[in-house]
């Protein structure tokens, strides 16, 4: 292997079949919902061929179906339609034109899907629903096998006549042909059931149809489930033997990877920031041994030296490096330039990319607001070199100051605080989200480089603002807690933020109330209970911590509440709380009653408690706004001075705010 300074396996090229890589750093597959009624669409070619001129040596595409029985989400690429091809020439000359490889995934999604758009029962080996999907699916027939075999020749002709290097078959965590290989799922007892050749005859079969489609001069891979980790599901090792199955028909030029599946251990696929980095390539390496083809790993590599150090250690020969490179598409570019303190680093938060996408929406990213926006340029500066004054520090503030500067103008950012960071920095000191943190680190960085005047410590009012008079002013001064009314001004009931900044150390018996549905309460009570607090947490929802589905943290922050003894009660609506008799358990008042009302049942319930802790929704820090009225400069204001949202607003409108210059 030779390649540059301390990325030398990195950057060594790679011959992957008839393809030679030009470095080991693979886009692997993800959904975008770029697609448009069933077509791939600009967007897709711009999203891909940034990642191609950042550098990437494999990229492979999203999903695209085999067959008419395949529809479990609406945007998604129909590949059996002879009109993709025009779509599949866009994209690949985008890529190409930067030199990078670029593979399309082939898939049948089989029981892990419904009827509801294709209005078709969902395919599977066995009548086996889905937990997700929950819909019996039909068990395909020896005929249908034989249809669901030449929908993947189908489009693996597409393909090649799109411009495709090569295809890959996903066959790891949303599958029928992983459904036909995992006893859970398989129940068969024909020749496709029962023993494991049995259970791979799908696969092989595929392989053999789709290698004929494509001839000998493009790749194909083989994307595999290496643990399903469920009950009587795929095992590493069943693993690794389907890997020997595959690479003994000498027609496979890769292995690829995955942990878990969609839909029963969705949280192990793109595993949330609590995971580590690298926490599945345990499975790469142990079935590379076994292979004579090179393998791809993946989970949570998001910085060049975790990637070298997979490859130095031989755990595998690719890594794919998904999120890392949506949230920073010149990930690889930068590594090679010796420059990985310069990289946008995935946060693991899941929150726009997943989550995103999880809402039928397309695919972003929180740490940068440009992913998934590559078709929609930004529009060019009204006029150049404009003195800017920013106030507030925050991930709004930040992204301003840097979209800004990276148009030319001359900014100054004011920061009360001694650090910037605002709400990330309070985010991202509870257990689990360090991560979080690296979201304002990279901004802050950033700014710095582009010569961002940062002045911390510094607060600001409207008469310094009209005295200095710059050409714009953006204001991005946040939110404050705001009491809920129930709580009359109760000094033992408490913002969660004021737990996080040290304000309170509320200790004994602990209520935190959600009414946010998502980390502010859960991290809150996890601190707590960290700290020997009893926690008993409160929502007028129907689960605690609701939106944690969509960022795939809602079965591990219910394990983690499990083991630390937090309680969960819903459906809860706090009516008053007054003063019990009994002093608190710190001793410095008196315990506290919470009225509560149960909505579903019109019942009421009471808990007493030491303390309360709330995630509710906060008011707008807007003083300046309103005393700017009528400045005779340009003003903006992004983000939760505006109205108090999560991160990615104050992100989106801070680079809205920084473009519109
Ligand atoms: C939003 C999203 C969608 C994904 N969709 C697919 C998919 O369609 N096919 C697939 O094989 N893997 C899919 N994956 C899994 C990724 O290829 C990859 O294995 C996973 O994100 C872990 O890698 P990372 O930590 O580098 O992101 C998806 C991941 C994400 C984040
Ligand atoms: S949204 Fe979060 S997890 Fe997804 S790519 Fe961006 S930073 Fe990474």
């Amino acid at each position: 292997m030779s390649g540059p300074g301390p990325y030398r396996h990195l950057f060594s090229p790679l011959r992957v079949g008839p393809l030679t890589l030009r470095n080991r750093v693979v886009f692997a597959a993800h959904l975008t919902n770029y697609a448009e009624h069933g077509l791939p669409s600009a967007q897709h070619a711009a999203y891909y061929a940034a990642r191609a001129a950042g550098g990437a040596g494999m990229i492979i595409t999203e999903e695209h179906s085999t067959h008419r029985t395949d529809w479990p989400y609406e945007k998604l690429i129909h590949g059996f339609r002879p009109g993709v091809i025009p779509g599949y020439r866009r994209i690949t000359a985008a890529v190409h034109a930067h030199g990078a490889a670029i593979l399309a995934q082939l898939n049948h999604n089989g029981g892990q899907s419904s009827g509801m758009y294709s209005r078709l029962p969902a395919w599977a080996p066995s009548p086996v629903p889905d937990p997700l999907f929950r819909e019996v699916p039909k068990a395909v027939e020896g005929h249908e096998i034989a249809e669901i075999v030449a929908g993947y020749a189908l489009v693996a002709g597409h393909c090649a006549a799109g411009g495709f290097d090569g295809v890959e078959l996903q066959c790891s965590q949303s599958s029928i042909v992983r459904a036909f290989l995992s006893p859970a799922t398989n129940t068969r007892t024909d020749a496709y059931g029962g023993s494991l050749p049995n259970r791979a005859r799908l696969l092989l079969e595929i392989i053999g149809t789709v290698r004929a489609a494509i001839g000998p001069g493009r790749a194909l891979g083989v994307r595999i489930c290496g643990d399903e980790l469920t009950e009587g599901g795929i095992t590493l090792d069943e693993a690794v033997a389907v890997a020997r199955l595959a690479d003994a028909t000498g027609q496979v030029d890769y292995i690829s990877t995955t942990i878990g599946m969609a839909t029963a251990t969705m949280y192990l696929i793109a595993a949330s920031m609590q995971a580590p980095p690298g926490y599945a390539m345990h499975i790469p390496a142990a079935i590379r041994p076994a292979v004579s083809v090179p393998v791809v790993g993946v989970g949570r590599i998001s910085d060049p030296r975790q990637a070298e150090r997979a490859l130095a250690d031989g755990q595998c020969d690719l890594v794919g490096v998904v999120r890392g490179q949506i949230a920073d598409p010149d990930f690889a570019a930068k590594a090679r330039a010796g420059q990985p303190a310069a990289i946008r680093t995935c946060l693991a938060c899941n929150q726009e990319c997943a989550g995103r996408v999880g809402r039928n929406r397309w695919l972003g990213c929180l740490e940068n607001p440009r992913s998934g926006r590559e078709s929609v340029p930004l529009p060019a500066p009204r006029r150049a070199g404009r003195r800017v004054y920013v106030v507030g520090g925050g991930p709004g503030g930040l992204q301003a100051a840097v979209t800004a500067a990276r148009r030319g103008h001359r900014i100054t950012l004011f920061e009360q605080a001694p650090r910037t960071g605002g709400q990330v920095t309070l985010a991202a000191s509870v257990p689990g989200r360090e991560g979080f943190g690296d979201l304002a680190r990279s901004l802050a960085r950033e700014a710095a480089r582009l010569g961002v005047d940062i002045r911390t410590g510094h607060r600001v009012d409207a008469e310094f603002l009209l005295r200095a008079a710059p050409d714009a002013v953006i204001l991005a001064t946040g939110s404050r807690p705001a009491r809920p009314p129930w709580s009359r001004g109760h000094p033992r009931v408490i913002d969660v933020r004021e737990v996080a900044d040290g304000t309170h150390a509320p200790a004994g018996t602990v209520v935190v109330i959600d009414e946010l549905g998502f980390h502010q309460a859960t991290s809150t009570a996890e601190l707590l209970a960290d700290r020997g607090c009893e926690v008993e947490m409160i929502t007028s929802a129907m689960v605690i911590g609701q939106d944690l589905n969509l960022t795939l943290d809602f079965e591990t922050w219910n394990i983690r509440a499990g083991a630390k003894g937090i309680r969960q009660r819903t459906d809860l609506v706090v009516q008053d709380a007054r003063e019990d008799g009994a002093a608190a358990a710190d001793g410095g008042g008196r315990r506290l009653v919470l009225e509560l009302l149960h909505h579903p049942t019109g019942t009421a319930q009471q808990v007493t408690c030491d303390w309360v802790a709330c995630a509710v929704p906060a008011r707008p820090a807007d003083e300046l706004w309103h005393a700017l009225h009528g400045a005779p400069f340009e003003l903006h204001r992004v983000g939760d001075c505006r109205a108090p949202r999560r991160a990615h607003a104050a992100v989106i409108e801070g680079e809205r705010a920084g473009a519109a210059l």
